[in-house]
């Protein structure tokens, strides 16, 4: 490991309050690590719109915990893209204030209201677990805050838990669910046995697969939510799962669960016998070199794939190899793609950060090229239309990748609860 030093340098562009392991590898040239002391000497700085004063980016993950690699690679994504524009947008320099929210949403929300109220971000950007998106919804709604979500799909942010100051570049859980049920019944198998961690997220993922899989006539043999974050010992939920003779497995986990999950699907045996089809993130690519040859033959819906061809993405993943010498996966895309669209608003605005309602206009038109293919922001949902597209591990060239087998069209979230 690289030690940093902490620095004297108030116009760097990445600020971190919090200690991190693991970073320097993820985290390319640009983005040094270091401690507290940086950042508070930066706190008493107020935001502004004068044009030699930084715009301040407040970036909330999870650096620590099952989700931290998560977190590691939406703060990679977003640094890659703003360090592409040399830290400028809107004609000022951009700063990134990050703090770790750890998998909890009381230390999110005073993270959050350490960077606001502090710290004086201009906007904020992140978040992971649905359990913390729903925690922090009324502090952003009440203090008219912007809040772009590069990952946390809760349902009902993009429904009854709408807020106009909250807007997702990610996904909504139902997303990549509901259209992988449909196909799964027409292609796998009419008998499914469900696991999911029993958290908000869980169930979302779990209820979209099963909306459509049962509106084609297909049959939930039984659904499991176990612990979260960490399951503790899989060998009785895995029982469970062999004891209902199933003709698939639907799963969602992510970050260190899913290489949990993965693995001892394989090492009891189930792997050989029972497909497992799942939500893109159990099987997605920074899981994969972990699982090894458990996650082979593994079918997932996901709104990207590493191979995807489009010429964005192999400009996307070869840039990003470049700089973090490890491959790009979703989160990291959704990284790139929340840096893209944050820059977009403070170009449209010309640095002018008290622009808040006119931000929030524009949001409304967003569309660009990504490296998942064609992006747009819904009005409705406040979220992503994208393809999704249905993938399968498999070894190329002596690794184990997700290839693309369909792309099964564009799908946008309904806005309400009327298909899961
Ligand atoms: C969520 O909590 O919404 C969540 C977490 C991890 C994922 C996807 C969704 O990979």
């Amino acid at each position: 490991m690289i030690s940093h030093k902490p620095t004297t340098d108030f116009t760097h562009p990445i600020i971190r309050s919090y200690s991190r392991r693991k970073i320097l590898k993820l985290a390319g040239a640009g983005a040094l690590a270091y401690t507290g002391s940086l950042a508070t000497a930066c706190s008493s700085r107020s935001s502004s719109s004068t044009k030699d004063v930084p715009i301040k980016i407040g970036v909330l993950l999870p650096y620590s915990g099952i989700y931290a690699t998560l977190g590691d690679s939406i703060s990679a994504g977003l640094e890659m893209y703003l360090d592409q524009s040399g830290y400028r947008a809107g004609g000022r320099n951009v700063q990134i204030v990050a703090e770790d929210t750890e998998m909890k949403p009381d230390i999110a929300q005073q993270k959050a209201r350490k960077l606001i109220e502090q710290d004086k971000v201009d906007l904020v950007a992140g978040i992971v677990s649905t359990g913390v998106l729903y925690g922090l919804r009324e502090y952003f709604h009440n203090n008219k805050k912007l809040l772009i979500c590069a990952n946390a799909g809760g349902n009902k942010i993009s429904r009854d838990m709408k807020s106009p100051y909250i807007w997702r570049s990610s996904f909504s859980n139902w997303q990549p669910n509901w259209p992988l049920g449909l196909w799964a019944y027409h292609n796998v198998g009419n008998k499914v046995f469900m696991s999911a961690p029993d958290y908000g997220a869980g169930h979302n993922m779990v209820d979209a697969f099963a909306h459509s899989f049962q509106s084609a006539g297909g049959t939930i043999l039984g659904k499991q939510f176990t612990p979260f974050p960490s399951m503790g010992d899989p060998a009785p939920f895995i029982t469970e799962i062999r004891k209902s003779n199933p003709s698939m497995v639907f799963c969602f986990y992510s970050g260190s669960a899913a290489v949990a999950f993965v693995k001892a699907y394989d090492e009891f045996g189930l792997s050989k016998d029972i497909p497992l089809v799942c939500s893109g993130f159990a099987v997605e690519e920074d899981v994969l070199p972990a699982q090894g040859s458990a996650a082979l033959g593994a079918i997932s819906g996901l709104h990207w794939a590493l191979l995807l061809e489009n010429e964005t993405n192999r400009r996307f993943i070869a840039a990003y190899k470049d700089r973090t010498n490890v491959d790009a996966n979703v989160f990291a895309v959704q990284g790139y793609d929340t840096g893209r669209i944050i820059s977009h608003l403070l170009d449209e605005v010309q640095g002018d950060t008290r622009a808040t309602s006119r931000m929030l206009e524009l949001l409304h038109d967003v569309s660009f090229s990504s490296p998942r293919g064609p992006f747009k922001l819904d009005s409705k949902s406040q979220n992503p239309s994208q393809h999704i597209y249905v993938r399968e591990v498999k070894e190329i060239g002596g690794k184990l990748h997700n290839v693309v087998i369909e792309d099964l069209g564009e799908f946008t979230d309904p806005g309400d609860n009327s298909l899961g």
